[in-house]
This record gives C-alpha cells, structure tokens and sequence, in this order.
C-alpha cells in the first residue's frame, strides 16, 4: 500500500492539505477525503465526464487524474463556480447561480442531473476562452459528455442563454 501523500492544492478558493496517497484518483479525493457532492462517478474511464473538474482552468477527468498530478495546482469544482463567476467579473458578492446555472433550470436541460456537473465544467472552461461561442463550437466542446437523459438540445441552448447573459446581452 502506498504511503499517504500530505498533498496540498488549492480547492474552490481554499488551501487544502490531503493525507490520499499519491496515486489515489482525485475524485476519491475530492468525494471520499473533502466530502464534495458536485463531481460525480460514472464510469471511472474517462468517458462520460460526469466527474469533471478545473484544475488551473482546464477540464480534467478526476477519475483518471492521480492526486500527484494535482499537487500545487488549482482545482475549482461545481462547488466554486459561483465564486469563479464573481471573480471573473469582480462582482462584490457571489452569486446563488452562475449565468450557466440560471440558463440550464430556465431551459430545464437538468433531468436526472447525471451528467450536470460535467456539463458546468466544460462550459465554464469553454466561455472563459471563448465568451461567444457558435452553435457548432458548443458541440465541439460537449462533444465527450455524455447524457443518458438526452438533454443535448436544451444544453446547447442553455450554453448559449449564458452566454449572452455573460455578455450583458441576456
Ligand atoms: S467518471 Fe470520470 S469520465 Fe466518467
Ligand atoms: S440530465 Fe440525466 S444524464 Fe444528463
């Protein structure tokens, strides 16, 4: 058994300090050491996305991502999206919902919410490089996340609702 890492990240704002040895998958981090709810288990192979996370902005399989590969580096999961949203646009105070959030309960594209977390993850990642995304570039980006509801339509019109929000073009 390999030994206990005392890995430090910052999470959601926060410096953390986990004892998971090194080779522990950052989603039994995450989930079983620091109790978050937001990033979820699918099918622990890197191909739904359901446990996605941020990590220095990038969207990472946590499934896949051993805690070393981590260490010192910036992880923001569905828990710290707001604050990611005021940050980004200097809000004074944080927000219930993100933009995104508002967009996908306004289009109720969350059904059984399988696949929500990855979803805010890689659109997070996908207006924060490009704030005016087409239809296709949304595609593009949500092409590695699966919804078993098949929610796609109302995803892709609820990443563009944010979108325009973000833009104060709501
Ligand atoms: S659980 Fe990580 S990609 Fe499916
Ligand atoms: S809402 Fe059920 S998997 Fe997407």
């Amino acid at each position: 058994m390999a030994d206990s890492s005392n890995s430090k990240f910052s999470l959601n704002g926060s410096e953390v300090a986990v004892t998971a040895s090194a080779d522990t998958p950052l989603l039994y981090v995450l989930t079983d050491e620091l109790h978050l709810l937001g990033p979820r288990f699918g099918c622990g192979l890197a191909q739904c996305g359901s446990c996605s996370v941020l990590v220095d902005g990038v969207e990472v399989r946590s499934c896949v991502t051993p805690l070393s590969a981590i260490t010192g580096k910036t992880v923001t999961t569905l828990e710290g999206l707001p604050a990611l949203h005021a940050a980004s646009k200097g809000l004074a105070k944080v927000p219930e919902f993100t933009p995104l959030q508002q967009a996908l309960i306004d289009t109720q594209a969350i059904q059984c919410g399988y696949c929500t977390n990855g979803i805010q993850i890689k659109a997070t990642e996908l207006l924060a490089k490009n704030p005016s995304p087409s239809e296709q570039e949304i595609r593009t980006a949500m092409n590695g996340h699966l919804c078993r509801c098949g929610t796609y339509p109302k995803i892709i019109t609820a990443i563009e609702q944010a979108a325009r929000s973000m833009r104060g073009k709501a």
